[in-house]
This record gives C-alpha cells, sequence and structure tokens, in this order.
C-alpha cells in the first residue's frame, strides 16, 4: 500500500508510477488530513510512504499523520522522499518513528524532481523539468523493483552537515520561515476559490470574495503554485517567477 502527501504534484505523480508498477492501492494522505481524520491502514505487503523533503526532514504534518495512524499486517515499510535538491539526514528521524510505529524501515530513497518551493527559491525552467522528472521516474521504478524483490533500498550517505541541517536547522526554519503572512494576492485574483480547496490545512477563506490566510500553514505552495491566474505572491520573491505544479496524467 502506497501513502502520499503532496503539495505541487511530484511526490503523488512517483507514487503513482510505483503503484502502477507493484499494481498496488495508492492513496493520498491529503485528504485524510484535510478531513482531519486518522488511517487505519491494513496491507499484506511492504507500506511505502511518498512525500516532498521540508527542510532537510518530511514535512511535519505527514508525520503527525503517520504518528497518529494504525499500520497492520506488513510490518515491513519504505520511504521515498521527493527533494529539489537534498534530504540530509532525514533517514534518522524516519527510523525513529519507524520504531514508535512498530515498523521495520527497509530504506528511504531520494528521488531528484523539480524544484517547487518558490516562496524561497524558483522553480526550473519547463524544459528542465521534464528532464528532472524522466530521470525521477526511472528511479521509481528502481525503487518498485527492490520493493518487488523485498531488498533494502541501497543506504544512503549522510555527512556532519546533512545532520546540522536535519537536528538543528529544520526546527528553527519551522519556527521562523514557515509562515502565510507573506501570502498575499494581486488584482488578478477572481476569487475561484481554487486556493481554498487547494489548502490541506484548511487555512484558507474567501471573505468579500478574496483569499485571506489565518495562521496555520505549512507552507506546501498549493495555493501559489495551483492558482490558475497566478494572482497570488509571497511577498516580492514570486513576482514574475515561474509557478510550478504537476498535474495528473
Ligand atoms: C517548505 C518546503 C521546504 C523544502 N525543503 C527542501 C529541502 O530541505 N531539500 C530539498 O531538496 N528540497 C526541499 N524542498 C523542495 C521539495 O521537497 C520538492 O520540490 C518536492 O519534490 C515537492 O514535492 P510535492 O510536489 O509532492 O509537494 C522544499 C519545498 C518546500 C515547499
Amino acid at each position: 500500500m502506497i501513502i502520499y502527501f503532496t503539495g505541487t504534484g511530484n511526490s503523488r505523480y512517483l507514487a503513482e508510477i510505483i503503484a502502477a508498477e507493484l499494481q498496488d492501492d495508492c492513496i493520498s494522505a491529503v485528504s485524510y488530513i484535510k478531513e482531519k481524520q486518522l488511517g487505519n491502514f491494513h496491507a499484506e505487503t511492504p507500506f511505502l510512504f511518498v512525500c516532498p523533503v521540508y527542510a532537510w526532514q518530511i514535512p511535519h504534518v505527514f508525520e503527525a499523520f503517520i504518528e497518529s495512524s494504525t499500520f497492520t499486517g506488513s510490518k515491513d515499510c519504505y520511504f521515498v522522499l521527493t527533494c529539489g535538491d537534498e534530504m540530509g539526514n532525514a533517514g534518522k528521524s524516519i527510523a525513529a518513528l519507524c520504531h514508535r510505529k512498530e515498523l521495520s524501515c527497509k530504506g528511504v530513497m531520494e528521488i531528484k524532481m523539480p524544484e517547487n518551493y518558490i516562496a524561497l527559491f524558483s522553480a526550473p525552467s519547463e524544459e528542465k523539468a521534464q528532464e528532472i522528472i524522466t530521470v525521477g521516474s526511472q528511479k521509481a521504478k528502481e525503487a518498485a523493483r527492490l520493493i518487488v524483490q523485498g531488498k533494502p533500498f541501497p543506504p544512503h550517505h549522510v555527512g556532519s552537515v546533512d545532520k546540522l541541517k536535519t537536528s538543528l536547522v529544520n526546527p528553527v526554519f519551522y519556527k521562523l520561515v514557515i509562515s502565510d503572512k507573506k501570502f498575499y494576492t494581486t488584482a488578478q485574483c477572481t476569487g475561484c476559490g481554487a486556493c481554498v480547496k487547494a489548502c490541506m490545512l484548511r487555512n484558507i477563506r474567501l471573505i468579500d470574495g478574496k483569499p485571506v490566510w489565518n495562521g496555520n500553514c505549512t507552507h506546501c505552495m498549493a495555493c501559489i503554485c495551483g492558482c490558475p491566474e497566478e494572482a497570488i505572491e509571497y511577498g516580492k520573491h514570486t513576482k514574475g517567477l515561474r509557478r510550478y505544479f504537476l498535474k495528473k496524467k
């Protein structure tokens, strides 16, 4: 059983490739999180969790979802982390999470996908993004082959800088950077409500036909990258930047 979390589609895309290879169920954690539901999952084959890297860790929201859900049947699991660059030492807290859930982690694989964090960085050109997706898709198929064979994922080298980023920078980053205060809409906004629907934390409401953010944001980029009018900005940084969203095939 594949359980994925996504803001802008990369993780869903790879989860669906692996699900097709394994002919296994592919479930979105986002719909559970949106409905504030816990999951009770049962599978006879290993669980696979697919999600983005947020500040060299799995997203705190997804970690909390796994923590509070139940997993019965198979005791084995794998993680595939999609990232714009690298996952740091995310494997350490995943190992601890699996231990608490009494799951045996058979590996964490990092797969590069196009950068979606336009609040701080920029997304690659369409052409470059396509190249990255092609390579990422091949790696996802390799992950599926290992899972079918019951083999562990290859070990991931972790250096001292990775350890620092994951253990020290991640909590500071969440405290100081992850906030919705800089989101606003431009005159292009039609009040269509796409951002309200896209927000997994139900943090956006329309007031007088315009979106208002209410202080509970995880910076998934679904609202800004999914806006059909490109009418959402984040401070000055996103002005003129390409939006990135990998839509369903
Ligand atoms: C809040 C946030 C933090 C991120 N932190 C990292 C990071 O530490 N390392 C990295 O390589 N990519 C980072 N990224 C990029 C995403 O992990 C990457 O683009 C991912 O594939 C997006 O997946 P999604 O489309 O399923 O949401 C970050 C993105 C966001 C939105």
